[in-house]
């Protein structure tokens, strides 16, 4: 039977929902673990987002919360996730005027404030999550970065830090030369930041590397909570193949794949690799959450 309609069949209407599932054959049990079911997917196509947002929204049920997005860029998709939770109260912040301004006019009616430039740094407000999606790898000071959303973080808060490897991944595929000149725009897009760092902050992008992030990470006052990796390669370029009508099913089984190889199948591997990340799902997972948590002195 499929998800959906195992759920209706018990009535269990919730948006989301875990649940246990076992299976009998030949008179084995056989447990599949925790099914996640996802009835209202958020920023579909990002597995990351899906379920981080996902993920907030079972831990808050129908509490009111503030909820702070640090690189909120054009606001992706708080207009549907505000409409439906009116209980969220949204503040959201890029450096980058420009999105800011795309943010405040798709989220205007809505529970929402934005902020750009300094505008941040004297506010006092304290949120009870924040996320920060697909940003880390654009900020040149880290360090300064991860001290702000400290600063606004409530003692009991979480913070769940995304961010991304898929800029620095460009393959050079030699069978096809109608691919090379945008895979070389790619690759080039990454020089300047190389170059000439600081210089280039409004457009500044840079692996991330694992172990300096982990180490920044608890200098700033944080203690890791949990990590997963996300984004499947090939279950990403697959979703876009899809029509709407079947979406909802991969998505949750693009969650439930993935959340089982990070419970299952995630090893260090010893020797170093040039992805800057030792773990064997960055190789094909380029997208790393870590839920960051105070840590109490
Ligand atoms: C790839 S976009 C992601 C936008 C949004 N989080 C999303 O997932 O749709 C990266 C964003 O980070 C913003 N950004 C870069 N450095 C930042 C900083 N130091 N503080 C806040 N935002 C920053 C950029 O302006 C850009 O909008």
């Amino acid at each position: 039977m499929k998800l959906r309609t195992a759920l209706n069949a018990q009535g269990l209407e919730n948006e989301h929902r875990v649940f246990r599932s076992t299976r009998s054959t030949r008179n084995h049990q056989i447990g599949c673990g925790a099914i996640l079911f996802y009835k209202k997917l958020y920023w579909r196509g990002n597995a990351a987002k899906t379920k981080i947002i996902g993920d907030i929204l079972r831990k808050i049920h129908n509490q009111n919360v503030v909820i702070f997005d640090y690189g909120c860029g054009n606001g992706g998709d708080w207009p549907s996730i505000l409409a439906d939770y009116p209980n969220i109260q949204l503040i959201g912040y890029d450096i980058s005027t420009k999105s800011t301004e795309i943010a405040e006019s798709r989220l205007s009616g809505l529970n929402a404030t934005l902020l750009t430039g300094d505008a941040l740094y004297d506010q006092n407000f304290n949120a009870h999550f924040i996320v920060s999606f697909s940003v880390l790898e654009h900020v040149y000071d880290r360090k300064f970065y991860l001290n702000t959303a400290k600063k606004h973080l409530r003692e009991d808060g979480y913070f769940y830090l995304n961010y991304d490897d898929g800029h620095f991944r460009n393959l050079l595929d030699l069978n096809e030369p109608r691919l090379w000149l945008s895979q070389i725009h790619g690759w080039l897009t990454n020089l300047p930041s190389l170059i000439f760092g600081g210089l280039n902050k409004d457009n500044f992008q840079m692996r991330v590397s694992r172990s300096m992030i982990d180490e920044l990470i608890a200098e700033c006052g944080f203690k890791i909570d949990e990590v997963f990796y996300s984004n499947l390669m090939d279950f990403k370029r697959l979703y876009k193949t899809l029509p709407e009508s079947s979406l909802e099913d991969y998505i949750n089984f693009w969650l439930n794949v993935e959340d089982t190889l990070n419970r299952k199948f995630l090893f260090n591997q010893k020797k170093s690799n040039p992805l800057s990340d030792t773990c064997n799902l960055w190789q094909f997972m380029g997208s790393r959450t870590l839920v960051l948590r105070i840590e109490q002195l």
